[in-house]
């Protein structure tokens, strides 16, 4: 355990949920919160099929709950149908928010745009004709590669309104990435744009996809769709690419709803893995909906009135969850954002926040720790400068938040009096797993405390026993969720051992390392496997180490994380050349070069913050790298460890330098 999991598990600090806040709360004090995960301990079956039934309007009603039978192929609610948008828009309209404004979408460049549940009904329902006119029908799959947008989101519902199963891809990734994606997902459609706006600058989209269609193997899209954002110059072919306005405007603004099995799949988003490629996250229609509606109610307190922010983009599960779906479904007014949190300065978010009267901020560890930094070099860009009073909750994700910035959160954004509701969970998980509930649990700067009510998550040892509090252990959820992955798409054996190895008995393994305390809150310390988290992203370190053993320079290139104070942590690379290891001005150009081909390879967010070179790389005698070595290294400590067992300890030195 390193010095400062340490520390913050010496973190005594408790606050309690403000009164106010528990008398107003949709989950209102200890006991009601008591009262539901007893329930779902008890009775599992009745307490899902209970809020399945209160929560989500269906076509044909679910007689079974949970199907086991196939484990863990989980069926939930398998023999009911339902469609995802009707559940966010049509049951709006209905309720009497037609005239609601469902998002406030603020430009990069600081323009606003309102619409209202009834607009965006008619802009899904006109561009789901459009895609049916092309032929497009339930059971295809598109590929989605748009700025953040009314437009990404109205993509995204239109596909699950005619049972599409999407898979968004991050503005951020390459082409190689998109192509891996599109080619894996066997997609038929691509929506994008011609460009994205990002601080100031305009990024080129479209020319991405149009390299991917070049790499050869995407002959199974027939549309290539365009949101023209910018209207910078594209690359056009008749024969495939339509513009998004065109293709919709024209259409009937009904679309009626296509009712889907409650296991369709909704989306496949892509997440890393400690091995190998990508893995395509599948998930369901209704068991989805399902949590990330009750998570709204539970963990953000929706109420009517309220704006909620949260500042993800759309190609991360965060923006599927509580942005595409979760929002809407709870009838909520929210804030979608184009641009960055610095540009053109850094009170941007605080500005917002006042421009919007946001009452509740959803947002990563990562951007609060840069702000913080900002803050203090600009007080006009400090959250005191602005009137953040319309906040009455914030919440953290993506990665765990260390006490200090989990404090000027709450005293500067927060003003104090906001609960901080600190969500842990995964792209796999759907949605919110381990969370306080802002009206009744108290918090504990540091700690993502107890597990949600239906959730049984536990920390084991590496033979599924229990472990005892204040020890450490594995992360597992011991029963199946509504919305947990239903497989890896195209890949059912490597869905079994990524997340229920047989050691286990059937629990589902987060990958997460973690411990209890002894009021029954989790610790989170980090991943088990070769997985990295910068800035709240999930990085391979196999894609990087593939991607730079990919250029013709490389030789052998071993990649680890590094903790880092801003990004949480950050890539580093050691890489061995073919040629002779490169010193001075050589070692920094070839530095920059490797970098760029991994933004190249995977997208800017894979690029290692360091690269160092060596002669070669720390190997036990039968020729394994001893990253474990690397990553004492990579953090500029002395090795301690008995290196006994290596082949070339001399080598360790060499790499102790940066270059
Ligand atoms: C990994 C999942 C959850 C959506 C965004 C990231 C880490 C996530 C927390 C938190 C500590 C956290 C875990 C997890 N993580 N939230 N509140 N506290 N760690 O989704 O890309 O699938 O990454 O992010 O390590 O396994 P993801």
């Amino acid at each position: 355990m390193s010095n400062e999991i340490e520390s913050v598990l010496h973190e005594t600090r408790v606050f309690p949920p403000p009164q106010d806040f528990v008398k107003q709360a949709n989950v209102s004090g200890q006991a009601a919160y008591q009262a539901l995960l007893d329930e779902s301990d008890r009775d599992p079956d009745g307490f899902w099929g209970r809020h399945a039934r209160e929560h989500l309007t269906w076509r044909k009603p679910f007689t079974q709950v949970l199907d086991e039978s196939k484990a863990p192929f989980y069926k939930w609610f398998g023999d009911g149908e339902l469609n995802v948008s009707e559940n966010c828009l049509d049951v709006n309209l209905k309720n009497g928010n037609a005239n609601k404004v469902a998002i406030i979408f603020e430009a990069d460049g600081g323009e606003v745009k309102k619409v209202t549940y009834q607009q965006l009904y008619e802009l899904v329902c006109k561009f789901a004709n459009g895609l049916k006119s092309l032929g497009y029908k339930s059971g295809d799959r598109s590929v989605i590669y748009l700025p953040m947008s009314i437009e990404a989101v109205v993509a995204m519902q239109a596909c699950a309104r005619l049972g599409i199963t999407h898979s968004v891809v991050f503005g951020g990734f390459s082409a190689k990435s998109l192509h891996e994606r599109i080619t894996d997902v066997g997609a038929s459609l691509v929506i994008t744009a011609d460009e994205q706006m990002r601080g100031g600058k305009a990024i080129t989209l479209k020319p991405a996809v149009d390299e991917a269609f070049a790499m050869g193997g995407c002959e199974a899209v027939r549309h290539c769709v365009v949101y023209k954002r910018t209207g910078g110059k594209v690359a056009w072919d008749a024969k495939r690419d339509i513009w998004m306005h065109e293709l919709a405007d024209n259409q009937s603004a009904e679309c009626a709803p296509v009712a889907v099995n409650a296991e369709h799949p909704l989306f496949i988003l892509y997440t890393s893995g400690s091995t190998g490629k990508p893995k395509g996250v599948q998930h369901s229609s209704g068991g989805y909906l399902l949590w990330a509606k009750l998570t709204m109610q539970w963990v953000f307190d929706a109420k009517p009135n309220d704006v909620f922010w949260c500042t993800a983009d759309v190609g991360w599960v965060t923006g599927h969850t509580y942005i595409t779906y979760g929002p809407l479904a709870a009838g909520l007014t929210q804030i979608v954002f184009e641009g960055v949190p610095t540009y053109p300065d850094a009170g941007r978010f605080w500005k917002m926040i006042q421009d919007h009267k946001a009452t509740i901020f959803y947002t990563a560890p990562t951007a609060i720790r840069s702000l913080i930094k900002a803050s203090e070099a600009n007080a006009a860009h400090h959250p005191k400068s602005f009137d953040l009073s319309s906040l009455r909750l914030l919440g953290s994700v993506g990665e765990p938040i260390n006490p200090e910035a989990w404090m000027w959160y709450h005293n500067n954004v927060g003003g104090g009096r906001c609960p901080i509701v600190d969500t842990w969970w995964q792209t796999e998980t759907g949605g919110h797993m381990i969370t306080p509930m802002p009206g009744a649990t108290p918090l504990k700067p540091g700690s993502c405390t107890t597990r949600l009510p239906g959730i049984t998550a536990a920390i084991v040892d590496e033979t599924g026993g229990d472990v005892e509090a204040g020890h450490g252990g594995f992360l597992v959820i011991k029963r199946p969720w509504p919305s947990m992955i239903r497989n890896i798409w195209g890949d059912p054996d490597r869905y079994i051992s990524s997340y229920f190895p047989s050691e286990l008995g059937g629990y589902y393994l987060a990958g997460d390392g973690a411990q209890c305390d002894k009021d029954g809150c989790f610790w989170i310390m980090g991943r088990i496997d070769d997985v990295l988290n910068v800035s709240g992203h999930r990085l391979g370190t196999m894609e990087v180490e593939s991607a730079l053993v990919s250029h013709e320079l490389v030789a052998e290139a071993a990649v680890v994380g590094r903790p880092d104070a801003t990004t949480g942590e950050a890539v580093v690379a050691f890489v061995v050349l073919k040629r002779s290891r490169p010193e001075g001005d050589e070692a920094i150009a070839i530095g920059k070069q490797l970098r760029d081909w991994v933004a190249k390879e995977i997208g800017p967010i894979a690029k290692p913050k360091e690269i160092r070179f060596g002669d070669n790389l720390p190997k036990t005698r039968s020729g394994k790298i001893m990253r474990r070595l690397l990553r004492v290294v990579a953090k500029g400590e002395k090795v301690t460890q008995d290196v006994s067992t290596l082949e070339n300890p001399a080598i360790l030195d060499q790499l102790s330098s940066p270059v």
